[in-house]
């Protein structure tokens, strides 16, 4: 693997999920591959599991992880090309990404969107201008419209508790947010479920929050919450601010955050979240507490996804 963005650099998602799964039950068996490699972590926003979870994969494969803030420590980044750079940012991406390159062996970047301006998200001009002039492989960490480290870990979570013949019903639901939210999360588990092939899925959300279809790509999509979560395996639960009325919140609905009621229907569904998450605003606390609940494992398999991951891009 030449870079990790997308399920676009993934040969086979099968294949990934279990390379990962052979790394939970084996986490120490390829501590040689790293040695004397590094990573570099770059944060331009805040994180906890991807930061610590990542972290620990690297040492698990002997790698030495690095972890900058920029946001905080560094030089403000100027991001475009050609501009006469008389105002407030003091390094061109072309050098500090460039630089970075210089020192470490894989470079991986956490960026979110601005959601003020669509075309400059989408484009995922950040993290390409790191792709651009790093000349190492570079992973996300998160970028402003996807969030790989974490769909791989949640498919990961799905087929370890799957044991049936038949397909699991997944469904995501959106959820009530005080913030406007990134579509990061929830596109990535579109993309990902999708290539994964192996689950019924379902999103439901309201009218107004349909996300970019290139990511969805023919999933079903269902306005009635209740209806969608009937008979649900797995309901993957997540907010996000409009996709077409652009970073807006269209929608304070209340009545769509999960608590046990709406668990009534499903089929004993195991509840996730990527985290953080509001308690009682997007998952009330007895789910959360509850024995629907896997976001705990859910988060410890970020070690294993990001194992997999370094992993394969060491492996070239
Ligand atoms: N789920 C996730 O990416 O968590 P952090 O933002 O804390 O890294």
């Amino acid at each position: 693997m030449k870079q990790f963005i997308s399920t676009a650099d993934v040969p086979s998602v099968p294949r990934l999920v279990d390379i990962a799964l052979e790394y939970k039950k084996n986490p120490f068996k390829d501590r040689a591959l790293g040695q004397d490699k590094t990573l570099g972590m770059i944060f331009l926003n805040p994180s906890l599991r991807t930061r610590l979870s990542t972290q620990v994969a690297a040492k698990n494969l002997g790698m030495e992880p690095i972890v900058f803030n920029i946001d905080k420590e560094g030089w403000q980044l100027e991001m475009n090309d050609g501009v006469i750079m008389n105002g407030n940012t003091s390094e061109h991406v072309k050098e500090a990404a460039a630089v970075m390159g210089q020192y470490f062996d894989i470079l991986a970047i956490r960026t979110f969107p601005g959601l003020k301006n669509k075309e400059e998200d989408y484009t995922e001009k950040y993290i390409n201008q790191f792709i651009k002039y790093a000349g190492v492989p570079v992973v996300s960490l998160e970028s402003a419209t996807l969030h790989p480290l974490q769909s791989l870990t949640d498919v990961i979570t799905i087929k370890e508790r799957w044991n049936e013949p038949r397909k699991p019903k997944v469904v995501m639901t959106w959820a009530p947010h005080v913030k406007a939210l990134p579509q990061a999360v929830p596109n990535s588990f579109a993309q990902w479920i999708n290539a994964w092939g192996e689950a019924d899925f379902v999103i439901t959300h309201p009218e107004g929050y349909e996300l970019d279809e290139k990511f969805t790509n023919g999933a079903r999509i269902e306005y009635n919450q209740e209806e969608a979560l009937k008979d649900a395996d797995f309901v993957y639960v997540k907010n996000w601010s409009s996709y077409r009325d652009y970073g807006k919140i269209t929608c304070t609905d209340n009545s769509w955050m999960v608590d046990n009621e709406k668990l009534k229907n499903t089929n004993n569904a195991k509840v996730m979240h990527c985290l953080p998450v509001r308690r009682n605003v997007v998952i009330a606390d007895e789910v959360l507490d509850g024995p629907n609940s896997i976001v705990i494992p859910e988060a410890g398999n970020r070690v294993w996804a990001a194992q997999a991951v370094l992993s394969e891009i060491l492996k070239g």
